[in-house]
């Protein structure tokens, strides 16, 4: 199964994403994950997305595009499929993915902005893992340490207030109008009420999905 999932920041297509993946065992293909990965190392390329991720901006339509590309041009190495999150994002990208892909579904994720706000203030990440926490909803055993190693939990660069604000007005002016675009290409769009705990999220989509799994 082939699935994308699109959503403002903070919305919860992370925490989605790796419930479905431990249920049916997809890859998860996440853009921003992809995109911190590449900036490891400190070529002034690196260092220009970089930047451009700590302000919350979009990073160029051809790099992630190229990245995108380079993962799903053959899909036989992931024979249960994939779960997509972060792409689309711009109506570019959009055109070029409904024109090269075929998706058995497009989880739209519908959420308020004083959800995510409150969502991504709380967020901590385990930075090798991906690891997900919450503080209040799925706070980790032991405060700021990862259940499993220990290790201590980050907050995101981009999610400090002024960022995250931009974030949300990137989102509203470049990726809400592809929602109307994939709707008119497409029949497999499903709108999801995000607001709701995680739990009935994965379940409202499973009930969905889940008959033809
Ligand atoms: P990316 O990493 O994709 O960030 P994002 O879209 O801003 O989304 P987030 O990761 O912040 O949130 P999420 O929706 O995954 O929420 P999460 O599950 O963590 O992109 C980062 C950057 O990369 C972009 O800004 C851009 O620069 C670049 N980029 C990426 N893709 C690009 C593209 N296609 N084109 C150009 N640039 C691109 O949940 C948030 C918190 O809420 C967590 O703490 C979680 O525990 C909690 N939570 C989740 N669900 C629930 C729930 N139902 N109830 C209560 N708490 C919940």
């Amino acid at each position: 199964m082939k699935i994308v999932v699109i959503g403002p920041p903070g919305s919860g297509k992370g925490t989605l994403s790796k419930s479905l993946v431990k249920k049916f065992n997809f890859v998860h293909i996440s853009t921003g994950d992809m995109i911190r990965a590449h900036i490891t190392r400190a070529t002034p390329l690196d260092l220009e997305v970089k930047e451009i991720l700590e302000k919350g901006d979009l990073v160029s339509d051809e790099l992630i595009m190229e990245l995108v590309e380079a993962t799903l041009h053959d899909t036989s190495h992931i024979p249960n499929g994939y779960i997509l999150d972060g792409f689309p994002r711009t109506l570019p990208q959009a055109e070029w993915f409904v024109s090269h892909f075929e998706v058995d579904y497009y989880i739209i994720l519908d959420i308020s902005s004083k959800t995510v706000i409150e969502r991504i203030s709380g967020r901590r990440i385990h930075p090798s893992s991906g690891r997900i926490y919450h503080i209040k909803y799925t706070p980790p055993k032991v405060e700021e340490r990862d259940d499993e190693t220990g290790e201590a939990l980050i907050q995101r660069e981009d999610d400090l207030p002024d960022k995250v604000k931009n974030r949300l007005e990137v989102y509203k002016s470049l990726t809400t109008p592809i929602i109307s675009f994939i709707e008119s290409n497409s029949d497999k769009c499903i709108h999801i009420n995000a607001e709701q705990t995680e739990q009935a999220v994965v379940q409202n989509i499973l009930s969905i999905i889940g008959k033809t799994l």
